[in-house]
């Protein structure tokens, strides 16, 4: 086998290492991807029908105050101005998220200053003042109190979980930002934009160098196959980015996931809902929300008489769903240190991504874990200068 490195996935995080390897040390890298398609979870595809970019695994949006990161992913692709703003639609009327002073005033048809807004929301937070919430119900009430709780957050929360907040547990939220001003820019880091001719132009750039050899439709699991877990391991390092129990064969059991299903349609109009998100707090809707994907490029010539959109459901994963979210219960956190260890005693076998480590990651942090991976561990080993553990 002419490989030097086989990465296992080719989301952002094996995209990276990959490419770090191939061009900063000259390695022939292999990647693998069960999927017909590289770019994991941040791939995109144009509609058939009406070329508008769509995300297939839901909406991304990229966002970094790491500048590192930020000058890596502009050797890919060059990004948009495009700001992320998302608004809410409770009992027939749009407020504007995440909750900030024209949602609260809005709310409460009022005209309060940031000083008495505060004020409010401290004396409605104060029902449960003093008490130690024992569910979500009770901390999301606590923390902005009972009216903007449960128009906002209540039942957006038990169709996410599928489980009434007041049977789940209380550190599934630390904190429920509300801003006493009007600004409704949804991330605040230093740069945000959306990739110019879109993801997975930026993923292909990525993964095209002659060192990188790329195969789909490959199962690291399928023995039939060259760079199978059995035909690899040992013989050369892997960077394995799938799901940790599963490389394991679920030893310590299995991790629970959160899933997303997705239900796209195309629309006779030109503009369905004049933003790109729009959430559904209420509990007589049972999607979350609705992106609009033409939103995302208003700088892009698209159809003016359709429009693609996409409603978003949300529920625990079972076997052969694709896993979107760590649940984390306390069983979870016990398993992960299981696999940890497992994962530091399997030699020559690095874990990582999101999948790999059972944690949510933005692309961000994505990239720059897989940078931190390449940098202090890969590049030491691949040198000849250090073991890999
Ligand atoms: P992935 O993208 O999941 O890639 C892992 C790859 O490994 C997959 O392609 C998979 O097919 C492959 N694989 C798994 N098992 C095997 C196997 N046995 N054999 C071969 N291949 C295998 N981030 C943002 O910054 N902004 C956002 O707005 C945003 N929105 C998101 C919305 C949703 C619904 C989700 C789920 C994530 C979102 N993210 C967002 C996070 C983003 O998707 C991740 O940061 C990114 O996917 C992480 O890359 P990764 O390489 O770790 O994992
Ligand atoms: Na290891």
């Amino acid at each position: 086998m002419n490989t030097d490195l086989l990465v296992v996935g080719s989301g952002l995080f094996g995209l990276t290492v990959a490419e770090r390897a191939a061009n900063e040390l000259g390695l022939k890298v292999a990647v693998i991807d069960r999927r017909s398609h590289l770019g994991g979870n941040a791939y995109s595809e144009n509609d058939p029908e009406t070329g508008i970019e769509v995300h297939r695994y839901g909406a991304h949006l990229f966002h970094t105050s790491n500048e590192r990161v930020w000058d890596y992913v502009n050797r890919f692709t060059r990004f948009t101005d495009y700001v992320h703003r998302v608004y809410t639609r409770h009992r027939g009327e749009v407020f504007p998220m995440p909750i900030n002073l024209g949602t609260i005033n809005q709310f409460f048809r009022a005209a309060y200053g940031p000083d008495e807004a505060r004020a409010l929301i401290r004396e409605q937070a104060g029902e449960l003042a003093g008490t130690d919430p024992q569910n979500l119900n009770d901390k999301g009430i606590q923390l902005i109190g009972r009216p903007l709780y449960e128009a906002f957050i209540k039942h957006y929360t038990a169709k996410q979980w599928q489980t009434d907040p007041s049977e789940l547990p209380a550190e599934i939220i630390s904190r429920l930002p509300v801003r006493y001003t009007y600004d409704n820019r949804y991330f605040n880091d230093t740069h945000e934009g959306l990739p110019v001719d879109g993801y997975t132009a930026w993923l292909e750039r990525m993964a095209d160098h002659p060192n990188i050899e790329l195969h789909l439709d490959t199962d690291f699991f399928d023995e039939s196959q060259p760079y199978s877990k059995s035909g690899t391991v040992g013989r050369i390092p892997v960077v394995y980015t799938g799901p940790v129990d599963r490389y394991f064969d679920y030893a310590e059991g299995p991790l629970s996931w959160r899933t997303l299903d997705f239900e796209r349609e195309v629309l006779p109009t030109g503009d369905f809902q004049g933003t790109s998100v729009m959430n559904y707090p209420d509990e007589d809707v049972p999607f979350t929300r609705i992106h609009e994907f033409r939103h995302f490029h208003p700088e892009r010539e698209y159809p003016r008489d359709r429009t693609v959109i996409m409603r978003e459901f949300s529920r625990f994963a079972g076997n052969g769903d694709e896993p979107y979210y760590p649940v984390n219960t306390a069983a979870d956190r016990e398993r992960l240190l299981q696999y940890r260890t497992l994962a530091k005693q399997e030699r020559n076998v690095l874990f990582g991504g999101r999948l790999g480590t059972y944690k949510y990651l933005d692309m961000h942090m994505a990239i720059g874990s897989a940078i931190s991976m390449f940098d202090n561990r890969l590049q030491p080993f691949l040198a000849g200068s250090a073991p890999l553990e």
